[in-house]
């Protein structure tokens, strides 16, 4: 690992889960001063097998421990410049609160998904310098001090003097960043691809077995479509963060298989076993981010005096599986119970 420069800027990772390690890893690996703060087995993990950190592109990392500053104490937020906020949106008002006491002057990136933690962070944090981030790939955790990030992409950041710096530093190393001086569009065209967190959560099956059925796609499709309306009434106009715009998006997925197969399942290499992080949540009797997913849609809908009623009644499932009910929808039920009870999505044949 390169030296740490002297001059360069503090950073903490705050929660080093998968996306808090995959990064703040990275960027030590990049010679850049990281502390990673996180919970005590993570620690464990880390300094019994060091960190690796691959991705699909075939990129290694390798650190040793003693490479790696790792801290489960809050108060080693203390003296950063740059703290990178990786815990999951339910967690955001507990980091908050920790970071308002430590680093309450710092630039504090929400890596989170989601587009309402950065509202929160400001709230609670008024001297800081709150922006917003985006990841746009999937890091899984293997085991054994291994983190593998599984899709292409490059973290997006909003444009500021401290990320530009940032920027530069890293250069073109995994863990680079993409400055974007439109955030909000950015995270709300992220915000309609996660909404088949939910649906995949739902059905208990793998990814690839659930999209690859042409129902559940659909009851994606027809979230993205109820999404679309809200965002293009409260005048918000999501950006492209993948490989389809996000107005094409519900198209292709709703599309018959013979058509989505090639064009999507078989350019996206998705792991035989991968499930959404929310099914990772149900299985562990966790509470889910659909407050920061379809819940978001919900939200803004209501502020416009309007309903949201597909992302709405997912949020009820949701709510319903958190609560201990334990019911996984076939695609034919889940489509019926979705879109024939509620309004059809215009032009699809819902
Ligand atoms: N994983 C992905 O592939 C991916 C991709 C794109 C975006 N994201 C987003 O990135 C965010 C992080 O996701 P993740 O998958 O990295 O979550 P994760 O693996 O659960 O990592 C978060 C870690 O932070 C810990 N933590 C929570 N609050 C803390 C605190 N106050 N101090 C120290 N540690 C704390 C958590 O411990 P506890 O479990 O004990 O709370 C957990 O170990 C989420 O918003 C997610 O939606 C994830």
């Amino acid at each position: 690992m390169d030296k740490p420069n002297e001059s360069s800027a503090r950073i903490a990772v705050h929660g080093a889960g998968s996306i808090g390690c995959w990064v703040g890893g990275c960027w030590a690996a990049a010679g850049l001063d990281v502390t990673l703060i996180g919970r005590e087995r993570v620690g464990r993990e880390i300094m019994e097998n060091g960190l690796t950190l691959t991705d699909s592109g075939g990129a290694r990392i390798e650190l040793r421990p003693d490479e790696i500053r790792f801290s489960t104490r809050p108060d080693d937020l203390a003296g950063a410049d740059i703290v990178a906020l990786c815990v999951k949106s339910t967690g955001t008002e507990a980091a908050a609160a920790e970071i308002a006491r430590h680093a309450p002057k710092a630039t504090v990136i929400s890596f989170q998904n989601g587009v309402s933690n950065v509202d929160l962070l400001k709230d609670k944090l008024p001297e800081a310098n709150v922006l917003r981030g985006m990841v746009p790939f999937n890091v899984a955790a293997l085991g054994n001090g291994r983190w593998h990030k599984g899709v292409a992409g490059t973290l997006w950041v909003e444009d500021d003097p401290v990320t530009r710096d940032l920027a530069e530093r890293i250069g073109n190393r995994p863990g680079r960043l993409k400055l974007s001086d439109d955030m909000v569009a950015v995270l709300w065209g992220k915000l309609l691809i996660n909404l088949n967190n939910a649906v995949n959560a739902l059905s208990g099956k793998t990814l690839l077995e659930q999209l690859e059925d042409r129902n559940y796609r659909r009851i994606f499709a027809a979230t993205q479509i109820e999404g679309l309306e809200i965002l293009k009434a409260a005048g918000i106009v999501p950006a492209k963060t993948g490989p389809i715009s996000p107005q094409l998006m519900p198209h292709v997925i709703g599309a018959p298989n013979f058509i989505f197969r090639p064009l999507v399942l078989k350019r996206q290499k998705i792991d035989a076993n991968a499930r959404s992080s929310m099914a990772d949540d149900f299985a562990a009797g966790r509470p889910t981010e659909i407050d920061y997913l379809n819940g978001e849609i919900v939200k803004l809908a209501r502020k416009l005096g309007r309903r949201a009623p597909i992302n709405e009644e997912i949020v009820n499932l949701v709510r319903q599986a958190e609560a201990g009910v334990d019911k996984m929808w076939g695609a034919e039920e889940l489509r019926a119970h979705l879109l024939e009870g509620h309004r059809a999505a215009p032009g699809f044949g819902y």
